[in-house]
């Protein structure tokens, strides 16, 4: 595969991190579809007032779009080697960066996750589907969009959330801590596979074994509003140590199977365990 990736804005970094995300969604597209001939493409990234001209000049709407695709080939069946040719130039595919900023913080996911659906989107069009020619080719293409994001791990809709953004929410939850006994203040924040987040804190009884600690209150507020499936969970005190999860908390973290288990110091530094680390040959219940 050949692909011509140019940057003709200025708004954002493009990073190193950009630039292998864009190799590696155009790789997974061609492979899901899995293209027989070595292909060619050139994606160019731009900004809204740049895509504005294009989507005049081309479609007749005087608006900044997302994605403009300009395929070669009209149909799939066409796409084949011509002749001295090492590779069949599929097209262009034209993204307004700016558009997928704004569109990430409308759908309420991360711009990446936006910037791979508007790849995968242009490089659909490429390899000859077309959303616009029918009912029945937009089924087929909003299904090998499905598809491909699904292949490359992205989830629309779903916030990617860091671990340093779910510690600082932990040390924020940690705020509410009721510990008049121990003094130690612990706070907890919980990723669902939604994106939401759930917080919690200690919460401390004269009767000290009737003590809830942040980890459970965090899950166990979620779990009562019938939600069940779970990405992470940050674990933040006052302490100049790590935070760990108790023999107890750990026991629900793996009854609902929340894999990343981020724990942190008070300075907000953390360090990443899943289940298996933190609490190996785990009772899961009776068979
Ligand atoms: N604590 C938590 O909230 N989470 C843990 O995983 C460890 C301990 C709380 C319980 C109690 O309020 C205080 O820390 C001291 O044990």
């Amino acid at each position: 595969m050949i692909l011509d990736i140019s940057n003709d804005q200025q708004k954002y970094d493009f990073t190193p991190e950009i630039d292998s995300f864009v190799r590696n969604c155009v790789k997974v597209v061609l492979k899901a579809e899995s293209l027989d001939v070595p292909a060619e493409i050139s994606v160019v990234l731009t900004d809204n007032e740049f895509i504005c001209k294009l989507n005049l000049n081309y479609r007749g709407i005087e608006a900044p779009t997302d994605v403009l695709s300009f395929p070669q080939y009209e149909m799939r069946e066409d796409i084949r080697l011509s002749e001295g040719d090492e590779t069949a130039a599929l097209g262009d595919i034209v993204i307004s960066l700016e558009k997928a900023d704004s569109q990430a913080i409308e759908y309420g996911h991360d711009f990446l996750t936006e910037l791979g659906f508007l790849l995968v989107h242009g490089m659909l069009h490429l390899l000859g589907y077309d959303h616009e020619t029918g009912e029945c080719n937009e089924k087929l293409m909003r299904s090998r969009e499905k598809h491909v994001m699904e292949n490359l791990g992205l989830i629309r809709g779903i916030r990617r959330m860091d671990a340093d953004e779910l510690v600082f929410l932990a040390q924020k939850a940690k705020e509410n801590a009721y510990a008049p006994y121990s003094n130690f203040r612990v706070g907890a924040a919980l990723l669902d596979s939604l994106g939401k987040i759930h917080t919690g804190c200690n919460i401390e009884n004269a009767s000290l074994g009737a003590t809830n600690c942040a980890e459970r209150t965090a899950i166990f507020k979620a779990v009562s509003y019938g939600i069940r499936n779970f990405e992470a969970i940050a674990i933040a005190s006052d302490s100049k140590d790590l935070i760990f999860p108790c023999g107890i908390c750990r026991q629900v973290i793996a009854e609902f199977g929340i894999e990343r288990i981020i724990v942190s110091k008070d300075d907000g530094t953390f360090k990443e365990y899943n289940l298996e680390d933190l609490l190996p040959y785990s009772f899961r219940g009776y068979d």
